[in-house]
């Protein structure tokens, strides 16, 4: 698939390069420095390249915003029109101090996002693990116990596409349902930030969903 990274960081930064390494066809866009582009794109190989907002967002079929949520406007402006594309966010609605959700409860990050970028098939995705245990997981992506990853969106068939993504880089797609459920997924990744900083263990900490059948 051709896909637009807008926020090449942490999150943006690796995840294009897996997706690169996937096989699939990525831009990298948004960071204050072209070269810094420039060289996610020569590590990820393949057919990865640097681009403007504009650029990723015109090819792309997918797009990742990886972005604080203070810049949103801000690259989803330079990025233009995007009605119809896939907006996979992984971006939480953080304050500017990364201390607490600015939008929670009645609405999410992600249902605010799809208001902002009017036509685009919004799905929250990735956003629950950190950064730090992309690499490990797409490495452990052959064996059998993959770590569970939830998403959800209003969007059917954007929806199937992304859970194709979340399975290429090794986790296990669980389908949370409407896009709503966001206000849920976004502060349980403060949980699941708690646990990968706060603790002795390091951050590379992935979650996973058992099912079992009811006993009585
Ligand atoms: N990090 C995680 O583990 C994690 C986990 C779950 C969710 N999230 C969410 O994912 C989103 C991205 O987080 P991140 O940790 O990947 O952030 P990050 O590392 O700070 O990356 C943000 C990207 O935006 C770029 N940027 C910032 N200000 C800019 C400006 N004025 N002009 C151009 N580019 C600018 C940065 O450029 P530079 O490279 O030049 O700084 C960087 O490429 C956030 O909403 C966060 O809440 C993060």
């Amino acid at each position: 698939m051709r896909i637009g990274i807008l926020g090449s960081g942490l999150m943006g930064g690796k995840l294009g390069t897996l997706l690169a390494r996937a096989g699939h066809d990525v831009v990298f866009s948004y960071a204050r420095q072209r070269s810094k582009l420039d060289a996610l794109a020569r590590e990820a190989g393949g057919s990865a390249r640097a681009g403007t907002p504009r650029e990723a967002a015109q090819q792309a079929e997918v797009l990742l915003l990886a972005v604080h949520w203070s810049r949103v406007d801000d690259v989803l402006a330079q990025a233009g029109d995007i009605a119809g594309k896939i907006l996979v966010t992984c971006s939480l609605p953080m304050n500017v101090d990364d201390t607490g959700l600015v939008v929670a409860h009645t609405s999410s990050g992600a249902e605010e996002l799809a208001k902002k970028a009017a036509g685009a098939r919004v799905v929250s995705a990735f956003g629950t693990v950190p950064s730090e245990v992309l690499f490990a997981v797409y490495e452990a992506r052959k064996g059998e116990r993959r770590p569970s990853l939830v998403y959800s969106g209003d969007d059917e068939e954007a929806k199937g596409i992304v859970a194709s993504l979340i399975r290429a880089l090794g986790f296990d797609p669980v389908d949370a349902g409407p896009l709503e459920v966001a206000r849920y997924s976004e502060p349980f990744t403060l949980l699941v930030a708690r646990l990968a900083y706060d603790g002795d263990d390091g951050p590379a900490l992935a979650y996973r969903f058992e099912r079992y059948e009811e006993r009585s």
